[in-house]
């Protein structure tokens, strides 16, 4: 079965009501394809009130992050419970930035994928090397880590999208090229099918994420491996919507 081509917006910390707003009003008033799977995730803040203002039923919402309970004495954390409450249907997790600068673990990452899915959310799950790992040679060893904790903990994989995003590329303009991301993705794709057997594998989607923008977008099309982007910046922008439409 073909794979769906997948587009994920990423606000991070970014936005207001006015401005989100703003954003949602433009994919409600944009003709978007129907092959293209669209997740957008704004603070969790605001999730609510993109809910509010989303018209098309083809975007879907994603939180950026959510915490293995279900409610209880975790101050500051939000629970999978709550992000359905409020008509997310996606988390983003193991983000680079979380993994990074909250310093969240392999495991962490895993425990939370498993309460996520546990939940009937579909899990947007982030890996990627760092540049010092990358100049090391460990590009796949560091991917292949951050992976196999998830398949130790869960089985079956179809709501979970994985998202390659070298941390290199992200936000610095510096995208990875379509042949070194092919070349990634398939070492994913290939190590994902010793783990999971190869109709999984070949059925989930991996998308690139790092730098995407409305211009770089369509260079990836003939990627065989690359089934869509997690954009950051230019999720932000008008362009978001020339990389949804960058297959077409
Ligand atoms: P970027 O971020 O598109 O701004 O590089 C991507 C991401 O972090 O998901």
């Amino acid at each position: 079965m073909a794979r769906k081509f997948f587009v994920g917006g990423n606000f991070k910390m970014n936005g207001s009501k006015a401005s989100i707003k703003q954003i949602v009003e433009s994919l409600n008033a944009a003709e978007l394809p129907t092959d293209v799977e669209i997740v957008i995730a704004p603070p969790a803040l605001y999730l609510h009130w993109a809910h509010d203002h989303l018209k098309d039923t083809k975007v879907e919402l994603a939180a950026q992050n959510a915490f293995p309970k279900d409610n209880g004495a975790y101050t500051g954390e939000i629970a999978a419970p709550q992000i359905k409450d409020v008509g997310a249907t996606w988390v983003i997790l193991g983000h680079s930035e979380r993994r990074t600068i909250i310093k969240e673990s392999d495991e962490f990452v895993a425990d939370k994928t498993k309460h996520v899915l546990e939940h009937d959310l579909g899990v947007i799950l982030c890996i990627g090397e760092t540049l010092e790992e990358r100049d090391a040679g460990m590009t796949l060893e560091v991917c292949n880590r951050q992976l196999d904790a998830v398949c130790d903990v869960i089985k079956d994989w179809s709501r979970i999208v994985v998202a390659y995003e070298p941390v290199w590329a992200i936000g610095t303009g510096l995208a990875a090229t379509p042949d070194d991301a092919q070349f990634t993705h398939h070492e994913i794709r290939k190590h994902l099918t010793e783990k999971l057997g190869e109709e999984q594998a070949n059925s989930i989607r991996i998308i690139y994420g790092g730098s995407v923008n409305g211009k770089n977008a369509a260079s990836f099309n003939a990627c065989a491996d690359i089934d869509g982007y997690l954009v950051g910046g230019a999720s932000l922008k008008p362009e978001f919507i020339d990389i949804v439409n960058s297959r077409q």
